[in-house]
């Protein structure tokens, strides 16, 4: 029998919790084995809940050391114990205070959920339901309370103790090497976002003064000597901050907000309150061991993480059902606050890359979910691309529907009416309801089913009228036959041959957005003088996939003349992937890919210099997935991987003239000191995509000059895009570039996660026996999840001809994987399982393969729930999909 029998939680069974916990009162005895935890809870019955009802407090592998009632000790007849819960079926019918005390070892929490340590470190990770792994608790986000912690420790073990909240008190307790520190939150929250921190660290500190007027003390923990490398993530708290208020009106509410950097971190970091925790990858940068896109990550992170404290933590969720409201909603903040400190149109395009990378397929695999799941066994797994990437899709395409003005009192309006609750989407739609006086019911479809919405479209010119109309037509594949239609809204705009087609004009078309909420409709547009091309979903207004029948030339006009970024981009993506197509079908001609050579180079010559980031973008062919995703079923990942590679080298040779002169224009002159802001990234980034295609069509000529630039990089940026071209030219030259990186960062692990990743993902049959040998290298662990994601994720997640391997060998090592780590940490393990998640579009053998891989998972004994949910929903036999 499984000890972790997979129970289904259902959204319509959710009610109120029988009892309420207004205070906690944790005291905290740290030691590596043998931590104790006192907890003073003032509980009493929620009027909402059933009277009478036992008290059922959540537990997770603890073991109770004492346990009383208002200072008497508890009759074991009036209680019982387990290591999963702990009930008093016949509570006192009045506020009572319960003293539980609870004995943890925080050094053998492998799984890195509730208390542990990490380097020596001791933090908490408590989200979705770790708190339950530190004391009985009612676990779950409605029950919010004021917590006061109080931490003790060993001093030379743990000089720095952190908690939520302000410190209040702090002292040494004489005699014994031991000292204390008190924090208290004087926001009620929900135990998720619950956090303390033990340990040595350095700290860089600096003020911010609100908008109110509250002076805030700003400080980044770091591990010892590193503190230089926190400059950049402790500037990008303070933009955060200033941005939440210039652009949401949302300031900060305590006297000290402090980020910690743990090296051993399931996910990226954590907004607990007053307190974030960060995986370290996330904060630390410096320009020798980060890249422009670490440092990107970084700004993204701080926000989001801190923009949580009014999206999440002062409005937080009813039930986890409700993830997307602030997971979703926060992403949409992060997305904005990175658009408006870079460029909003190269932001947008990184978006639709992860959103079509990551959210497309999951939504059209067997884990599709819907982006407010209606039921779930493991809470964990529903981190998903669909609930953040998806969710960020609807919070914008609400404010494209509604406009800026109405969008930004809708929030001000849901802050206001939810501070201090726990909310729902209803919650959160009902705000802008009532800001609009428009009834969002139908709109609120999007949260509702899985599937991405399709729109067929086609155009007609009618010259004599001077009118043209669109014909639209939507589908919902894999939402159900009973789902009725969503509304999508169409930003749009006409592009003639010369340009912009500024007098067309349709009434049902308001600032340049149209509205399809029917599963059919025609618009006209009116005074159109010459036959258009349509520029379609500006921006990428909503997250459906679009059929249109368009040629290249039509396409290849958007490119020149859109004046829309996105589409601009777009264009050159849709030849591009049509080529690729072509090919692989066997219907490609020199002439289309010869076309699109010469447009992109007309392209480059016109554009590049003045925007090189954007510029790399188009350079950047379709990825092999994003080629899978287009292509649906019976997929081939080798056939995709020559047909990419194949028109990367045309265009390359076709290019080459132009791109060395690119590479030579946009050259840094030696000495140049290193900035990571986007103008300076953007020049880098086309540089590289330069080098990507010149070593396509000349990989000898390529791998002198991506060896060249891992030797005269001043940055990391260029270092690893030199070594990522070089990994692709098999030879001795990429062999000594390794072993010469691996000798240079030594004692980085961040850094040598980078060159375990580039080699996971080398497209060639020996990268399977390449990762096993990695997994025995002194720098692997198991035990670190950013050490698995770097080497087996990037194999399983980003090299699809090699996990995908025709003879199941890649399938083969990422189930070992897998099953290697369940026991130790199954929220890694039940990640790295994601991969599987488009097995059934594979073509009949590798599905084969990938099925049994999966099978074998499936059948293993003792697996976790959360490996179980993953391999039972992927195979398609599960009820709680
Ligand atoms: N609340 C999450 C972190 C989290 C997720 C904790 C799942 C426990 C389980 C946090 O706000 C978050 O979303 N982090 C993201 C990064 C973010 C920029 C999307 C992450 O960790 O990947
Ligand atoms: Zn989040």
């Amino acid at each position: 029998m499984r000890t972790d029998t997979p129970q289904t939680v259902r959204l319509e069974d959710y009610r109120p919790s029988d009892h309420l916990i207004d205070r906690v009162e944790l005291d905290v005895r740290l030691d590596p084995h043998d931590t104790r935890v006192t907890a003073r809870l003032a509980i009493r019955p929620n009027p909402a809940g059933r009277p009478g009802a036992p008290l059922v407090l959540d537990g997770d592998d603890l073991r109770l050391l004492a346990l009383d009632l208002d200072g008497q000790s508890l009759a074991p007849a009036a209680f019982r114990v387990a290591p999963s819960a702990l009930t008093l079926p016949e509570p006192p019918q009045r506020p009572f205070t319960l003293t539980i005390e609870t004995r943890l070892d925080p050094t053998a929490n492998t799984k890195l959920m509730g208390l542990y340590r990490s380097n020596g470190v001791y933090c908490t990770q408590c989200e979705a339901d770790g708190f339950r792994r530190i004391t009985y608790f009612l676990d779950r986000p409605d029950v919010m309370s004021i917590y006061t912690t109080r931490i003790e420790a060993e001093e030379a073990a743990a000089p720095v103790l952190l908690g939520n909240g302000n410190p209040v008190e702090a002292g040494r307790i004489e005699g014994t090497g031991r000292h204390f520190a008190v924090w208290h939150d004087p926001h009620p929250k929900p135990a998720y976002l619950f956090a303390l921190v033990g340990g040595r660290l350095d700290r860089v500190s600096s003020t911010f003064t609100t908008m109110d007027g509250r002076a805030v003390e700003l400080a980044v923990y770091v591990e010892p000597g590193k503190g230089d490398r926190a400059a950049y993530a402790l500037d990008a708290v303070e933009r955060s901050m200033a941005w939440d208020e210039r652009t949401f009106g949302r300031a900060y509410d305590l006297d000290v907000f402090n980020v910690v950097a743990v090296s051993d971190f399931n996910m990226g970091a954590m907004e607990n309150k007053g307190l974030n925790i960060f995986n370290d990858k996330y904060v630390l940068a410096s320009p020798d061991t980060a890249t422009d896109a670490d440092y990107a990550a970084i700004e993204a992170i701080i926000a989001h993480e801190y923009f949580h404290n009014w999206s999440g933590n002062r409005v937080t969720c009813r039930d986890w059902f409700q993830l997307c409201l602030k997971e979703g909603l926060t992403v949409f903040r992060d997305q904005e606050f990175s658009s408006d400190m870079r460029s909003r149109d190269v932001h947008r395009i990184g978006e639709v890359r992860t959103l079509r990378a990551r959210q497309f397929p999951e939504d059209a695999g067997p884990l599709a979910h819907p982006v407010r799941p209606k039921r779930y066994a493991e809470i964990n797994n529903f981190y998903t691309a669909t609930v953040y990437e998806k969710g960020a899709e609807i919070v914008r395409m609400l404010r494209t529907l509604i406009g800026e003005r109405a969008f930004r009192a809708g929030m001000d309006r849901y802050f206001a009416e939810n501070d201090g609750t726990a909310a729902t989407v209803e919650d959160f739609l009902r705000a802008f309801e009532a800001e609009t006086g428009r009834d969002l019911s139908r709109f609120a479809e999007w949260y509702e089913r899985p599937g991405t919405p399709r729109v067929a479209i086609s155009g007609h010119y009618d010259a004599g009228a001077q009118t043209y109309s669109l014909a639209l037509r939507q589908t919902r594949p894999g939402a159900g036959s009973d789902a009725p239609p969503v509304v999508i809204p169409i930003r749009l705009g006409l592009i003639g041959q010369d340009g912009p087609l500024d007098d067309a004009r349709s009434p049902r078309v308001t600032d340049g957005v149209f509205v399809l909420d029917r599963w059919d409709d025609v618009l006209t547009i009116e005074n159109v003088a010459t036959a258009p091309v349509p520029s379609l979903f500006r921006g990428f207004s909503a997250p459906v996939r679009v059929d249109m029948a368009m040629d290249d030339t039509e396409r290849l006009t958007l490119l020149r003349h859109d004046t829309d970024g996105f589409n601009r981009w777009e264009a050159a993506q849709r030849v591009a992937a049509r080529l690729m197509i072509g090919a692989l079908r066997g219907e490609a001609t020199a002439a289309g890919s010869d076309a699109f050579a010469a447009a992109l180079g007309s392209f480059l010559d016109a554009r590049a210099l003045a925007d090189p980031a954007f510029a790399a973008l188009v350079l950047s062919l379709p990825s092999e997935s994003d080629l899978a995703d287009d292509i649906g079923s019976e997929i081939d990942p080798d056939a995709i991987h020559a047909a990419r590679y194949d028109l990367r080298a045309r265009l390359g040779t076709a290019l080459t003239d132009r791109l060395h002169a690119l590479r030579d224009a946009l050259a840094e002159p030696a000495g140049t000191p290193f900035s990571p802001d986007a103008a300076s990234a953007g020049r880098r980034a086309l540089r590289n995509a330069a080098l990507d295609l010149i070593a396509a069509a000349d990989p000898t000529g390529g791998a002198a000059c991506a060896d060249a630039q891992i030797h005269s990089a001043g940055n990391m940026t260029d270092r690893l895009a030199g070594l990522s071209t070089l990994a692709l030219l098999p030879g001795e030259t990429r062999e000594a570039a390794f072993a010469a990186f691996a000798e240079r960062y030594v004692d980085e692990p961040l850094v040598l996660d980078k060159w375990f990743a580039i080699q996971a993902m080398i497209p060639e049959d020996g990268t399977v026996e390449r990762v096993r040998r990695l997994q025995e290298h002194p720098a692997f662990a198991m035990t670190n999840p950013n050490r698995v994601r770097a080497l087996v994720g990037s194999f399983a997640l980003a090299n699809p001809t090699q996990f995908n391997r025709r003879d199941g060998a890649g399938f083969t090592l990422v189930a070992d994987t897998v099953l290697a780590l369940d026991r130790a940490n199954p929220q890694i393990a039940a990640r790295l399982m994601t991969a599987f998640g488009s097995w059934r579009r594979l073509e009949p053998v590798r599905r084969g393969m990938a099925e049994s891989a999966l099978r074998r998972i499936l059948a293993t004994p003792g697996l976790s729930r959360d490996v179980t949910d993953i391999a039972g929903r992927s195979l398609g036999e599960s009820v709680t999909a």
